[in-house]
C-alpha cells in the first residue's frame, strides 16, 4: 500500500519523515513542513523548483515503450525478474525500490509476483503518470538519480534499476544488509540486427567489467545471468524501438516515418544480462 512505501521515504529538503495525508490531491507532509501534493494521476514530484538539465524522455518516447513493452516482447525478462526479486525477499513487509521505473512495466510484474510495498523514481513525469497509473500502490516519485534518493537508509529488500542511470554508494545505503540489487543491462549483440538499421548506439565490450567496477567499492562481485528473446518485428514496432532508447532524443520524425512503413518482418535477438549484488 502506498501508505507502507511512504514509511520508507524521507523529506528531499529536510530528509524528515513523512506523513500521508489522504484527500484530492493526497499529500506528504513532513515535521518541518515541507509538502509535497500528489499530481492528478497520483504521483509525487520532488524535483519542484530545483530545475534539472537533464533531457527527460518526451511524451512520445514514453508511448512508444508503453506500447512496445505492452505487446509483451519483453515479457520473459520482466518473468525473469519477478522471480528473482521473490528469490531475494526475506521476510513480510518487503519494499522494492525501482530506480528509472520509466512507465512501471518490469515493477508491475514484480509486485504481482511478491506483493511487496515500492517505490519508483523516474526524472520523466511523462513516464510516471503512466507508472502511477499502472502501479498505484506504489510511490511514485518524480527525481533524479543522481542526487542522494529521498529514502531512509536500510529500508529495501530489493533495488531493481533496469536500462536506468546507477548509483552505487545511494544504492548500498537504501538496501538493508544481505538485500539485493538486480541490474539489467545489454550484452554485446543486444539487437544489433535493428542498430544498423536506426543508429541505436552499439553495445561496447567490457561493459559488464565496468559495471562490476563501478560497484567494488559498496558490493560484491556479482552473480549474474544472460538472457537472450528472439523477436520478431513489423516496421512500426522497429519504430517504437528506436525511439524509446537514448536514440530516440536523436531521430526525427521522418526518420520514425521511413522506419515504420519498412515492409516485412525483421528479426532480432535482445541480450540481456541481470547481474546480482548482495548488500553487506
Ligand atoms: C531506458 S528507460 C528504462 C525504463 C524502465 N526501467 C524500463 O525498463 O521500462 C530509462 C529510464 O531512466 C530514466 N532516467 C534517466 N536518467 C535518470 C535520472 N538521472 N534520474 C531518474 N531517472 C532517470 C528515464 O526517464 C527513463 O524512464
Ligand atoms: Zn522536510
Amino acid at each position: 500500500m502506498l501508505s507502507d512505501a511512504v514509511s520508507a521515504l524521507r523529506c528531499p529538503v529536510c530528509q524528515g519523515l513523512f506523513e500521508l495525508r489522504e484527500g484530492r490531491p493526497a499529500t506528504l507532509a513532513c515535521g518541518t513542513g515541507h509538502r509535497f501534493d500528489a499530481a492528478k494521476q497520483g504521483y509525487f514530484n520532488f524535483l519542484t523548483g530545483k530545475g534539472t538539465v537533464f533531457e527527460a524522455d518526451t511524451a512520445e518516447m514514453v508511448a512508444a515503450r508503453a506500447r512496445f513493452l505492452a505487446a509483451g516482447h519483453y515479457a520473459e525478462l520482466a518473468t525473469a525478474l519477478a522471480e528473482m526479486a521473490a528469490g531475494a525477499i526475506q521476510g513480510p513487509e518487503a519494499l522494492v525500490l525501482d530506480a528509472g521505473t520509466g512507465t512501471g512495466h518490469y515493477l508491475h510484474a514484480v509486485l504481482d509476483t511478491t506483493g511487496a510495498t515500492a517505490v519508483g523514481l523516474d526524472i520523466s513525469k511523462f513516464a510516471l503518470r503512466r507508472a502511477a497509473r499502472l502501479n498505484p500502490e506504489a510511490a511514485n516519485v518524480v527525481w533524479d538519480i543522481w542526487r542522494p534518493l529521498p529514502m531512509a537508509d536500510n529500508s529495501a529488500d530489493v533495488v531493481m534499476v533496469v536500462f536506468a542511470p546507477r548509483s552505487p554508494a545511494e544504492f548500498a545505503r537504501v538496501l538493508r544488509p544481505g538485500g539485493s540489487l538486480l541490474v539489467v543491462t545489454p550484452r554485446p549483440g543486444h539487437l544489433q540486427e535493428i542498430a544498423v538499421r536506426t543508429g541505436m548506439l552499439g553495445i561496447e565490450e567490457g561493459k559488464e567489467e565496468r559495471l562490476a567496477e563501478s560497484m567494488s567499492g559498496y558490493f560484491d562481485p556479482p552473480s549474474s545471468r544472460s538472457l537472450d528473446v528472439p523477436l520478431v518485428l513489423s516496421g512500426s514496432e522497429v519504430a517504437d524501438l528506436a525511439y524509446m532508447g537514448p536514440a530516440g532524443h536523436h531521430l526525427s520524425q521522418e526518420q520514425l516515418s521511413q522506419l515504420a512503413a519498412s515492409n516485412g518482418a525483421v528479426d532480432a535477438t535482445a541480450k540481456f544480462r541481470i547481474s546480482v549484488f548482495t548488500a553487506s
